[in-house]
Order: structure tokens, then sequence, then C-alpha cells
């Protein structure tokens, strides 16, 4: 594996009961990744979403998978089809499955099975408030989130948006991963710093894969 600047060796921090960071799992698949990604927004391009307040989202988006994420005017849910095409969200890739499914595995939960990945791209300044995951179905199913180009800073609060709040630098092949007693942790992106990176250029992208249906 060559390192460069970006990329850090791996290492598991834990965050809290069942959360822990990845450092370096996805590193050496970071161009399989974004090639990935890249297929996924030849059929579904970025868009920005509205919030069913009517706020345009600073983060673009877009989903592959048998479900993807959608908000608009009507709420947030899970759609079978992509809004702005009519058509099914394109596949999930392979490769994107199964690093899932294996970063689910070493963060303690053997048996995910992502049926849906939201793919958000954040340019400097975009950001993503403190939220919960929690249009899902099933519970039981962690979140998985990785983390590709520019650094970001996470936010890691409790299950209630009063609770304190971690801040945790994600980098380049970075995984994220919370589930059992931290399912429904709030957790957000703080406003991108800007900078260039040599796999995505000025922007970091993240893939979050759920088991939402
Ligand atoms: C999310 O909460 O959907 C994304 C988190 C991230 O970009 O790291
Ligand atoms: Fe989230």
């Amino acid at each position: 594996m060559n390192l460069s600047l970006f990329d850090v060796p791996r290492e598991t921090v834990a965050l809290a009961e069942g959360a822990v960071v990845l450092r370096g799992f996805a590193t050496g698949h970071d161009a399989a990744l974004c090639e990935g990604v890249q297929g996924v927004l030849a059929r579904s391009p970025w868009r920005h979403m509205i919030t069913p307040g009517g706020f345009r989202m600073s983060v673009a988006m877009t989903n592959c998978g048998s479900l993807g994420w959608v908000s608009d005017e009507r709420g947030y849910r899970y759609a079978a089809a992509d809004p702005m095409t009519g058509e099914a969200w394109p596949a999930m890739p392979e490769l994107f499955a199964t690093l899932a499914t294996e970063a689910a595995r070493e963060a303690g939960y053997p048996y995910f099975a992502p049926d849906a990945c939201l793919i958000n791209r954040y340019e400097p300044g975009a950001k993503l408030t403190l939220h919960q995951d929690r249009n899902e179905r099933d519970m039981d199913a962690p979140i998985v989130s990785f983390s590709l180009g520019l650094p970001a800073v996470f936010l890691f609060g409790g299950n209630k948006r009063s609770q304190p709040i971690r801040r945790i630098a994600l980098v380049n092949g970075d995984v994220a991963v919370w589930g059992g007693e931290s399912r429904l942790r709030y957790h957000g992106v703080m406003p991108l710093r800007e900078g260039n990176h040599p796999l995505t250029g000025a922007c970091r992208i993240n893939l979050t894969f759920r088991k939402a249906g």
C-alpha cells in the first residue's frame, strides 16, 4: 500500500459503545470507490435536495442501491426510484457492498447487508447539521460511513441533541461505524475547509451505507 501525505495507517478508535472509527480502512480502495461513484453519477447525477423546511441542502447528494435517501417538501424518506430521472437508482457496485459489510464486521456487526448507499459531496463551506438517522426500518443494523478526499470534522453527540458533542477528524479512507447503543446518536459535519486532494480535488465524498428497507 502506498501511503501519501493524506493517508493514515490502519487503527480502530472507539468513539462510544457500539461506535468506532476504522482509520485508514478504505485507503487502499479509495480510487476504486471514486470510480464507482463516477459510474453512479453517470445515471443519477449530483443534486442539492430541499429540506422539508424548504431549504436547499449545501451537501450535494445521489444514491445507489435498491433504496435511496431523498428529501423534499414532503419530508425525508427512502425511495426505490430517483425522483430526478424516474428510474431505479443505479445498482450498488459490488466493491461498495463488500467493503461496507467487511467494515461493519470489523466494528462488531457481523451480518450487515446494506440496501442503500447515500453519496454525499461536500464542497468548501458545505456542512451537515446535527441530526439522527431514523428513516431506516431496522435499527439493529449499524450506519457505515466512508470518507474520501478532503478531511472533515465529524460531530458525534449523544442520543439527545443537548448532550456533549465530540469532534473527530475524518480523513480519506476512514470509516465510521455506529450502531447498537449508539445507533440513534446525533451526528453531523462541520463546514468543509478549502483544500485540494489528489483523489477528489476540492471536495470530500462520503458514502453512507444503511439497511433502510
Ligand atoms: C451523514 O450523516 O449522512 C453523513 C455523514 C458524513 O458525511 O460523514
Ligand atoms: Fe446521518
